[in-house]
């Protein structure tokens, strides 16, 4: 907090609104006070200008292209650090010692195993439910074994860590019709999740190409996945009510399930035929309804760093797998046409971290439908990491306001005898 104030006059009330700038000098005028002093609420659809919090997890600059967990660049840990000391990271503030580390491994793998009753949800599920529906439905169940989850306790965010790889793989196998594969102790977390996707040892490449993609996704700041999250636990729901949320929440195409709908739409057009002009078109064409699903982001407006690495990360992967994909070389047409076309320059609309993910995703083997899940499994640190620091900040429940526009008191006129 600063000594500055805003002033704000209203219908000739005055309240003086504090100053907040942050570490990377973002400036907030704090409007807590706004309503009780004048009557006015502020009205922002979407949170587009809004801070819901503050937070020491994460720092985004969308102008500038820069995302940080803990003060440490992503692209500094894409390349060195991996995906369980990013967990690490995110959750206590600092990177761990090699013997924290190792501790931290241990917690997670002694803490696995999933309950047979949760995973025999799964199969009671009707044919066809979506990945993410099936995801939810296992990650709210583990609330009825584990009953004190809305407790500020290492064992509640232990717990959603060390399982959620092992849901996630039962949920991939189980929307193949396939039986599920045994939890291997002896592995480290991404290796064990892959064995358990696939049936059989992963390679070293796809470990790490895993492992990138999940620390690509680790967290975000307040996006609405996330937002979901702290709002939920807000009224102090359970952790794994808190994070079922979020799950629901990334569901969705503007959102996480955007990977499964780019790798959809960039089998449709070479389906179609390959011409992306085409779709370049639609994609300006207001009345089509048509959308480049993976570009355009809320908070990148120059681009999104996490789509740079993948980029590279995806050509790495494809040579290593020997896999000729021409959807890639449509995935990169689409790209150029638009980074040339003033419609999306003006928009300052740019690949973002989906744009590219599909192809990985697929190149390894893993279904369109379930390229979501992967998402989650990556986001699942930050959004533990987000729920504990609004229980240790004690952050007052969700609640924003609204202006009704419907209709004024009114007598009620019965329609039929009673
Ligand atoms: N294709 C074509 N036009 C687009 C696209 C797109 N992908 N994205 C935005 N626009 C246009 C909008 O029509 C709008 O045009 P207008 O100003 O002429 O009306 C303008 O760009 C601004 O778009 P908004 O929807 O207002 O931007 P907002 O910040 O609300 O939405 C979002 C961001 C949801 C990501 C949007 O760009 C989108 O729908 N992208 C496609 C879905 C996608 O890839 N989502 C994943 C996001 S990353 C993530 O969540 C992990």
């Amino acid at each position: 907090m600063t000594e500055d104030k805003v002033t704000i006059t209203l219908n000739g009330k005055t309240t003086e609104c504090p100053v907040l700038i942050g570490t990377e000098n973002e400036h907030a005028i704090n409007i807590d006070k706004l309503r009780e002093d004048t009557g006015f609420v502020t009205l922002d659809f979407g949170y587009k200008n809004t801070g819901a919090t503050t937070s020491k997890i994460t720092f985004l600059d969308g102008e500038l292209g820069i995302l940080r967990y803990r003060g440490y660049d992503i692209a500094d840990l894409a390349e060195n650090s991996n995906f369980v000391e990013v967990a690490y990271s995110l959750l206590y503030g600092e990177l761990p010692t090699a013997a924290q580390l190792a501790d931290f491994n241990q917690k997670l793998k002694d803490n696995s195993d999933v309950p047979a009753e949760v995973a025999a949800i799964l199969k009671a599920m009707p044919k066809g439910t979506h990945p993410m529906a099936q995801l939810s439905a296992v990650t709210i169940a583990l609330s009825g074994v584990y009953k004190d989850g809305a407790k500020l306790t290492e064992e509640n965010y232990i717990n959603m860590l060390a399982k959620f790889p092992v849901l996630v793989a039962m949920v991939i196998r189980n929307s193949q019709g396939l039986d599920f594969v045994a939890n291997d102790k002896n592995l480290d977390y991404v290796a064990n999740f892959l064995q358990m996707a696939f049936g059989k040892p992963a390679s070293n490449v796809l470990v790490d190409a895993m492992d990138k993609l999940l620390i690509l996704h680790a967290d975000h700041e307040q996006n609405c996945s996330t937002s979901t999250v702290r709002m939920v636990g807000s009224s102090n729901a359970n952790i794994y009510a808190s994070i079922t949320g979020g799950i629901s929440a990334l569901w969705g195409p503007l959102h996480g399930g955007a990977n499964q709908a780019v790798l959809e739409q960039l089998e449709a057009i070479e389906k179609d035929g390959g011409d992306t002009a085409k779709f370049v078109a639609m994609a300006k064409d207001k009345n089509s309804g048509f959308r480049l699903m993976g570009f355009g982001h809320r908070v990148y407006k120059n681009f999104d760093p996490r789509a740079k690495i993948i980029k590279k990360s995806c050509d790495e992967v494809l040579k290593d797998l020997g896999v000729v994909d021409k959807k890639l070389t449509i995935a990169m047409e689409l790209e150029q046409a638009a980074l040339n076309d003033d419609y999306f320059v003006s928009r300052k609309l740019y690949p973002n971290v989906d744009f590219y993910s599909g192809i990985i995703y697929q190149a390894i083997g893993f279904p369109t439908d379930t390229f979501t899940t992967l998402f989650a499994l990556g986001r699942l640190p930050g959004w533990v990491s987000q729920w504990k620091e609004m229980k240790e900040n004690k952050e007052p429940i969700g609640r924003p306001r609204q202006i009704y526009l419907g209709a004024p008191l009114r007598s009620y006129v019965a329609v039929s005898e009673r």
